[in-house]
């Protein structure tokens, strides 16, 4: 199996020519998420990616720090913040584990397209909730390849068998929602739309 960091390295500057697959949903995607920000929101991103997304948001909160295992994606997404002039996004190499910062940090966690790739999405969940304050919300996007998407469970398979892909956790929506409420989550908002990864956001009780 390629190695997680080797396989987005090398993949870094195509994800970051092409273009998002589905704007109108995307669009939706920010417009929801920053119902949740105010200006002086103190966010997290994890698998961040060329920061696409965190550019997005970094108008309408107070700081972000984005996060990402891959140092080719952390460059040019450092490169895109200079080329916007934007001041408030610190991107940081790091994975979720090693990231050090004090529990209940952050107001808004993001997690977008990451968590089917983690061996332990459990233990990943559980982190966020730690770094979240008490009434923090988790904005998650992710792929639940044992519901649907049956092209991209044949491509895996195909994948696996020569050994070009990195490791990709066939997860169930279910069973990831019994992940974020055994951790002690509250479900705020759940997308199920046909096809599209499940949009999920999480609220850390007010009292915990
Ligand atoms: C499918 S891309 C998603 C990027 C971005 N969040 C988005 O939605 O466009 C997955 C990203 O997660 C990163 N990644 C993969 N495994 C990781 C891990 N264990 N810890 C942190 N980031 C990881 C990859 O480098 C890649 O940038």
């Amino acid at each position: 199996m390629v190695k997680a960091v080797d396989f987005w390295d090398k993949r870094a500057e195509s994800y970051a020519k092409s273009p998002v697959g589905d704007e109108e949903t995307y669009k939706e995607k920010l417009e929801t998420t920053q119902r949740y920000f105010d200006t002086d929101s103190q966010v997290f991103e994890f698998g961040c990616g060329t920061g696409t997304t965190a550019l997005h948001h970094a108008p309408f909160v107070g700081n972000i720090i984005a996060t990402d295992i891959s140092p080719n994606m952390i460059e040019i997404a450092r490169n895109k913040a200079a080329d916007a002039d934007i001041g408030n996004i610190q991107f940081q190499c790091s994975t979720l584990e090693d990231f050090e910062a004090a529990d209940s940090s952050f107001d808004v966690v993001m997690a977008h397209n990451i968590l089917h790739l983690l061996e332990d999405p459990e233990r990943a969940i559980k982190i966020v909730y730690q770094l979240l304050k008490p009434g923090g919300v988790f904005v998650t996007s992710t792929v639940c390849l044992a519901d649907s998407f049956s092209h991209w469970r044949i491509l895996l398979l195909v994948g696996k068998i020569f050994g070009k892909l990195p490791y990709v956790n066939v997860l169930e929506r279910e069973t990831l929602k019994g992940y974020f409420s055994d951790t002690g989550f509250e479900l705020d908002l759940e997308w199920n739309r046909k096809k599209q990864a499940a949009f999920i956001v999480l609220k850390k009780p007010e009292a915990s």
